[in-house]
């Protein structure tokens, strides 16, 4: 293949790398464990053809525009793309790039995780452990909530919602969904129901997350769907921080609106609320939603793959806007 000149903004798994290396000749790559800043970033994108970034790289207009003309592609590595500015890059006939379903499983895997954690209080039985204040069992301790039985809502039901909600059989609840469309996988395998954003969040005891970042989603969970929620609720973000106003949910958590929360993702990430990490119901991850080994390296596989692709003018496997391609 003809070379290209190819930016890498943070180190991936090996698999993704080697491929590049293999098709395309060679690559570069951030050399710091760190994000890069605006003008580095903007200093190694002149005259790339191609870029690979994460989620947390802030692909804008002045540094869509610093690349210049020559960059035909950029491959996240992630399955959202709300870092990227879509309409420079479509303007500029930029071909855009994610990773999408190779992470839904690990993805719904952590809301459950967190959603068990959270409703059975580990996080604080494990730090009380390692503190050595167990003296022993005791009928009062940490005491939860049931997850069995209960009415799970799942709002965003696409690939993630999909598979966090099929993992809910063995615990045979009663599953509700909000989407913008209907879920026949769901409906079929465990008799989800379709409704509303606010007949779920009234009638559900544990609420997961799992829709993009989009205008429309910006602050969905706030102080009018709290009240809405049960004291006994539980809210699940694996999906973006900013979908959940987090000051509202800070004082949600400390007036007990709610029986607690647990979060995979931050709405000023990596900075946490002020508030958050002093209230015990809330149990927090730092983004690894998508972390196991399997996964990060199938996630580095298709960001390379889609890349390579689309270096050769041909469609890539994930393609966020199309409209170039034709
Ligand atoms: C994504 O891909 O969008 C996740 O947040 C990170 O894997």
């Amino acid at each position: 293949m003809k070379k290209f000149n190819i930016y890498i903004t943070r180190k991936i798994p090996e698999i993704g790398l080697k491929l590049i290396q293999k098709e395309c000749g060679g690559y570069q790559i951030n050399p710091h464990n760190r994000v890069l800043k605006k003008q580095e970033l903007i200093k190694a994108v002149k005259d790339q053809d191609a870029l690979l970034c994460l989620l947390t790289d802030k692909i804008d207009k002045e540094v869509i525009l610093a690349a210049g003309p020559k960059l035909k592609v950029i491959s996240a590595y992630s399955a959202g793309y709300e870092n990227i500015d879509l309409k420079t890059a479509t303007d500029k006939r930029i071909v855009v790039t994610n990773t999408p379903g190779v992470l839904s499983i690990a993805t719904a895997e952590t809301a459950w995780a967190l959603m068990l954690a959270a409703a059975r209080k580990i996080v604080d039985g494990d730090l009380f452990m390692r503190k050595g204040k167990f003296k022993g069992w005791d009928p009062l301790l940490f005491l939860g909530q049931e997850i069995s039985g209960k009415t799970l809502g799942i709002i965003g039901a696409g690939r993630i919602g999909t598979e966090f909600g099929l993992m809910s059989k063995g615990f045979r609840m009663n599953v509700l969904y909000n989407s913008n469309k209907v879920n026949n996988l769901l409906e079929k395998e465990i008799n989800a129901k379709k409704v509303s954003l606010k007949t779920l969040l009234k009638k559900s005891e544990l609420i997961s997350l799992h829709v993009p970042l989009n205008s429309k989603t910006y602050h969905l969970i706030g102080k009018k769907e709290f009240a809405l929620m049960k004291p006994t609720a539980i809210l699940i973000n694996t999906a973006r921080g900013p979908v959940v106003d987090e000051n509202a949910l800070v004082m949600a958590l400390k007036n007990k609106k709610i029986f607690g929360a647990a979060l995979d993702v931050y709405e000023n990430e990596p900075e946490l609320t002020l508030g958050l990490s002093q209230l015990p119901n809330v149990v927090l991850a730092a983004h690894i939603g998508s972390a196991t080994t399997q996964t990060r390296e199938a996630m580095a596989r298709l960001a390379a793959e889609n890349l390579i692709l689309a270096l050769k003018k041909q469609k890539p496997k994930n393609c966020v806007n199309p409209e170039v391609l034709e």
